[in-house]
């Protein structure tokens, strides 16, 4: 298979760069996205193919213990950037900008986004429509490859008033809108979150970027998980949208209570363990 028809997924060429990205939208090659937040986990998506790894910032809740992303400062997903950064050799390492990191002018966007690109990220990722335009042109701009998040914003929760489907009745246009405009200012893709499936398939077919869905159906042109989610090492109840791939929260306890036992018992450590 020639270099130019090497899948996105699984394929061995080097780095992922946002050009391979705009090809598998032109070929309709669908492709995996997963977030990823340390080293080790980021060495094993990558050996596996993952062509994109995002530093989200779902972190704030997966990783530190937060009700929401709102918490979570630049600081604090920086560690985890240049983390994923040194463990991910082909993937692109898209970071999140957090809340309050980007909102209030285009000199903060920049300045954050550029400590985050100094990190080891190659794009950043931001939440917003129209109101982020202005971040996103001079970003592009700079050099800084930004991909979009429209819908569920979870940086909004305050003002959304909770996790719900969005994009339904009127605000589809608006929608639709803030798609192309964040396309026409420069985004190479829009993580699509929670919206209906009709609606994501229709922004998918409008848009010359990849719209990459997680609760927005099948018809869009990658899908994201966050890994703690898929793999089932997140508490339940499970959003309407995740599929569980595995039950990690379950072996990760079982193999935890064997070895308690085995302390307590001592059964552990064996001859052959010991020196
Ligand atoms: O922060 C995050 O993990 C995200 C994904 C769920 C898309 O934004």
């Amino acid at each position: 298979m020639s270099e130019s028809n090497t899948p996105l997924y699984g394929g061995n060429q080097s780095r992922i760069t946002v050009t391979d990205l705009a090809k598998a939208k032109k070929d309709k090659q669908p492709w995996p996205m997963l977030t990823c937040y340390d080293a080790l986990t980021a060495s094993l998506f990558d050996e596996l193919g993952i062509p994109v790894l995002l530093v989200g910032d779902s972190a704030a809740m997966v990783m530190l213990g937060y009700d929401t992303t709102v918490p979570i400062t630049v600081d604090e997903l920086l560690v985890l950037v240049k983390a994923v950064a040194r463990g991910a050799k082909r993937a692109l390492v898209v970071a999140d900008l957090p809340f309050g990191s980007y909102q209030s002018s285009v000199s903060d966007a920049i300045t954050n986004a550029s400590t985050m690109m100094k990190a080891g990220a190659s794009a950043v990722k931001l939440e917003g429509g129209a109101r982020v335009l202005p971040q996103v042109k001079a970003l592009v701009q700079s050099g800084i490859p930004v991909m979009g998040h429209l819908g569920l914003t979870p940086q909004s929760i305050n003002a959304l008033g909770g996790y719900k489907v969005q994009g339904k009745g009127d605000s589809a246009h608006q929608l639709i809108e803030d798609a192309i405009a964040l396309e026409s200012a420069g985004a190479f893709a829009i993580v699509l979150e929670v919206v209906p499936a009709e609606l994501a398939k229709e922004i998918t077919q409008q848009a010359k970027i990849p719209i990459i869905g997680i609760g927005a159906g099948v018809d869009v042109d990658a899908q994201v998980l966050v890994w703690q989610d898929l793999a089932g090492l997140t508490k339940d109840p499970a959003p309407r949208f995740l599929k569980r791939y595995a039950s990690l929260r379950t072996s990760l306890a079982d193999a935890v209570k064997t070895f308690a036992d085995d302390v307590i018992t001592k059964k552990y450590p064996e001859k052959k363990h010991s020196y």
